[in-house]
């Protein structure tokens, strides 16, 4: 029997907010003041390196005053950010966590399903102190971080750019639902008007995704913030060990760091496209050459329950790809509102790869490179010589990955999702927006080979046509001719904003 679409009430999810908490309030009684007093000074205690000798001193503290979902949020975030500073805030990093963090941190994560780690959840998700209701579109500016480690504006608006993507692209969630519905009684119009405005929400989001450099610079995100996002994996084999004081200290745990591969909402768009990644690495029997195969999978084990399981639920019942492919022929509106969304993640993952590439793969270099003049400056022969060139060095990301050959993969996965379609040589839809047709045009540059070629024409072409002859011949030479067009003008104007990578 196939599944009902879900109630969203029942995961955790708003239809306003969605997977974002409307509020996660400081803990008011008093009986937890000194955790939040601890949040509050973090970054004073990180710098002064006092933060592992105060959390060493708090007493244990039990959850049982913990009553509200808000309140065991709050509790999560506390104690993440406490743990991530405790391991990552001096020159070595420290294996071993004391009683009074792992005790309630344990707890606190049994009771969300979450790792014992700072995950996106407890850095984005929760980590916001204003309550974003009542603001039709709220921006990053229009809201405020409650727990940093560095205390700078930057580390703010890095979060800040995700808690907004989170509430505006809240909408999506029930648009595509009420879709997933409509697909069921073969209301092609309603789905196609959902694809529609799912292509303009992602162009809104995209945009926001760019502003990040408005706010944080590379060089304090690469240096300062960053190394706090790590995850215990970063530390080899060992992991981290959560000593409880009153049974033998397990052995070392290994957890990725904190990553927007955790955000639910992006898997979603993901799943309700039917754009697949490989199941979880554990599972999976085909290795990735990035090693990587699996890790969007893995990933939901970092985000909370109830989300997660939505997610599972989401990915029983998605039917749209299927729908479009059944019923929206090449030429048709529903296939290019479909495919209008590819291109729209295809161009997010686009911008996001370049941000990678200046946040975390340019400073790598900057600082390979200082190092390496450090040395020679020395003249010291007595330590190993760095690596002759910074390719030599695999960067990974928080998360863990080999971050460019895996988030290319993802990016070639979304483009490959595309579906057959005739470019039209009439004007834009007018729900597209002209950036995003010249996006779409310069994308369409890129197949140009596959669009000139017969073979590439799916067979429902040809059953448009009658079973193939002059139409279909005809149509190809069409076709092609609007290709070129559009070939010449994306490559002047876009080509080289969205390539790089
Ligand atoms: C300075 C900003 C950012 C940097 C340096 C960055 C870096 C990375 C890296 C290295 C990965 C690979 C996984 C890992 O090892 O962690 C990743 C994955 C990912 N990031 Fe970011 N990220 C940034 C901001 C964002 C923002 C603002 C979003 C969206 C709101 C985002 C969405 C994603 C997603 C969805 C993935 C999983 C791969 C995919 O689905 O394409 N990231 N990011």
């Amino acid at each position: 029997m196939t599944r009902p679409v879900p109630v969203l009430s029942d995961y955790d999810i708003s239809p306003s907010h969605g997977f974002l908490a409307l509020e996660t309030p400081a803990l008011r009684h008093p009986y937890y003041a000194k955790w939040e007093e601890v949040v509050r000074d973090l970054d004073a205690l990180l710098q002064a390196k006092k933060l592992r000798h105060t959390i060493g001193h708090l007493p244990v503290l039990s959850t049982d005053y913990l009553e509200t979902p808000a309140e065991w949020r709050r509790a999560y975030v506390c104690l993440t950010f406490m743990l991530n500073g405790y391991v990552w805030g001096e020159e070595k990093p420290e294996h071993r966590i004391p009683p009074p963090l792992t005790v309630p941190l344990l707890k606190v994560c049994r009771h969300w399903e979450l790792p014992p780690i700072a995950t996106y959840a407890g850095l984005c998700l929760w980590n916001h102190q204003h309550p974003v209701q009542g603001l039709p579109c709220p921006q990053p500016e229009d809201l405020v971080v409650s727990c940093t480690f560095t205390g700078t504006a930057d580390e703010q608006w890095f979060y800040l750019i995700s808690v907004a993507f989170e509430v505006q692209g809240a909408p999506v969630i029930p648009l595509m639902l009420d879709a997933i519905a409509a697909a069921r009684t073969c209301n092609t119009v309603q789905v196609t008007r959902s694809l529609q405005r799912f292509a303009q929400h992602l162009e809104a989001l995209t945009s926001l995704v760019d502003r990040m450099h408005e706010r944080c610079d590379p060089k304090i995100f690469y240096h300062r913030i960053r190394p706090f996002l790590a995850g215990s994996k970063a530390l080899g084999s060992g992991g981290l060990v959560y000593v409880d004081g009153a049974t033998p200290p397990e052995a070392g745990r290994r957890y990725a760091g904190g990553s927007n591969a955790q955000s639910s909402l992006i898997q979603f768009l993901d799943l309700v496209l039917g754009i697949a990644h490989p199941s979880s690495s554990s599972s999976s029997s085909s290795c990735s050459s990035t090693g990587d195969s699996g890790f969007i999978a893995d990933m939901r084990a970092y985000m909370p329950g109830p989300h997660r399981r939505f997610l599972e639920h989401v990915a029983q019942i998605a039917n749209i790809r299927a729908f479009v492919e059944e019923r929206g022929d090449a030429l048709s509106e529903l296939r290019a509102a479909y495919n209008a969304c590819i291109d729209g993640m295809c161009v997010m993952r686009n911008v996001h790869l370049r941000m990678v590439a200046r946040y975390i793969i340019t400073p790598s270099r900057i600082a390979g490179a200082d190092a390496q003049q450090q040395q020679q400056q020395r003249g010291d022969s007595s330590v190993a010589p760095l690596p002759a060139s910074p390719q030599q060095k695999t960067v990974r990301g928080t998360g863990g990955t080999e971050l460019i050959p895996f988030l290319s993969q993802i990016r070639n996965k979304t483009s490959r999702s595309r579906l057959p379609a005739v470019a039209s040589a009439r004007s834009r839809p007018p729900w597209i927006t002209e950036p995003a047709a010249r996006r779409g045009a310069a994308r369409l540059s890129r197949e140009k080979n596959q669009l000139a070629t017969p073979v590439w024409l799916p067979p429902r072409i040809a059953w448009v046509d009658g079973g193939g002859g002059l139409h279909y011949y005809l149509l190809v030479l069409t076709a092609s001719m609007a290709a070129t067009v559009l070939v010449v003008v994306g490559y002047r104007t876009l080509e080289p904003n969205v390539s790089g990578f």
